[in-house]
């Protein structure tokens, strides 16, 4: 899945043009512009109180911008950023040690922080609350439990999965936001700065064209670019036209929608198989031999975004349209009346 141009999720080789394209400012940052704002006045006020800003938790599908709004966010207090992930902090011990080697202001960065362990998060929440740190030294009866201070500092959580982090935890961040998909011309704009940084030219129509295949994310347009760039360069090309786009494109089989390989595969295992659904995650996950994960992640979050797919109470189905796309021939499935859901929490008492 991982190796396939339209996953949004991080390959290999995106850090390496990715670092020199990602923007270090609000005002390179395109898009997001409710963030943005929300975030500016947060900066500017905790800025003239001489505070910390509150705790921040993004939210959204990969490769919308997350990383990079903590950085900004970093860049623009004049901090710096300790990154790390939820997985990566095994044990109390290891965010003991990363949060008492911060200085006052600095930024913590945990990315997936919807799978830190349970012990951790514990002794996270004094930490956000009050800067305090609740370690229990030695074990058996002679165990303590000491309170350390910690430099007052900003956590900001990132997560793919907002629905999987625990409520106590969602409850300590101060400002909550959910990044959405980029339109169309906001891809442009990122499309138009990127191939100026890179050295060549753009035109408006290929890049609105490139646009349009990116499942609204900045990482897929960045690495459609990169391609592109190289079939033009291989052609001795520095000003690239719809035709190189739509040449590059269709070698690379991403179609009209952005759709890849194995978003086709998906929609048709469930027009094909099962009828059109309804059809359950994990049924669905072993039809098509890719992880429920993955599904949820990477595939259906576009697809039904573009109307193609629709998540009912008995699973997923196919839409009128994506036997369209995919030039099958639809017939409506009968309608089926959900029973009604009204007294669903009321216990029935005789
Ligand atoms: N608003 C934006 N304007 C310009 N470029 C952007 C913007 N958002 C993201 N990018 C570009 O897309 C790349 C991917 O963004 P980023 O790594 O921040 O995504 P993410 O949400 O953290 O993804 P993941 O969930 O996989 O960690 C960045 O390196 C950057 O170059
Ligand atoms: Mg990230």
């Amino acid at each position: 899945m991982d190796d396939l141009i339209t996953t949004p999720s991080e390959t290999a080789e995106d850090p390496i043009v990715e670092t020199s394209l990602r923007p270090k400012t609000f005002a390179q940052y395109i898009g997001q512009d409710g963030i943005k704002n929300n975030l500016q006045i947060l900066i500017q006020a905790a800025k003239e109180r001489g505070e910390t800003i509150d705790h921040c938790l993004f939210y959204g599908p990969p490769g919308l911008g997350k990383t990079t709004l903590a950085n900004i966010i970093a860049h623009e207090m004049g901090v710096h950023v300790k990154t790390t992930s939820g997985p990566a902090i095994e044990k109390p011990g290891d965010l003991a040690a990363i949060l008492t080697n911060l200085q006052e202001h600095d930024i913590l960065f945990i990315d997936e922080i919807h799978r830190l362990n349970r012990s951790v998060e514990e002794i996270l929440y004094p930490s956000m609350e009050d800067f305090k740190l609740d370690i229990i030294i030695g074990k058996g009866p002679s165990a303590r439990s000491i309170r350390l201070d910690v430099p007052p500092f900003t956590l900001i959580g990132a997560t793919t999965k907002a629905g999987m982090l625990s409520s106590p935890l969602r409850d300590r961040f101060g400002y909550v936001a959910k990044l959405n998909f980029y339109t169309d011309d906001e891809l442009w704009q990122i499309l138009h700065h990127s191939a100026q940084t890179l050295g060549f030219t753009l035109e408006k129509e290929a890049g609105l064209a490139l646009a349009r295949r990116s499942r609204g994310t900045p990482r897929i347009t960045i690495r459609l670019l990169k391609r592109v760039r190289d079939w033009a360069q291989v052609q001795k090309l520095s000003h690239i036209s719809t035709a190189i786009v739509n040449e590059t494109l269709s070698a690379l089989g991403v179609d009209s929608m952005g759709l890849d390989e194995a978003d086709r595969r998906f929609m048709l295992t469930l027009i094909e198989k099962f009828n059109g659904g309804p059809v359950g995650l994990d049924t669905l996950a072993a039809a098509t031999s890719e992880d429920a994960n993955t599904i949820e992640d990477v595939f259906e979050p576009y697809l039904l975004q573009l109307g193609l797919i629709d998540r009912t109470s008995r699973g997923r189905v196919a839409t009128a349209n994506a036997y369209k796309h995919l030039g099958k021939k639809y017939t409506p499935r009968p309608q089926v009346i959900e029973p009604p859901r009204l007294f669903d929490d009321l216990a029935l008492t005789p």
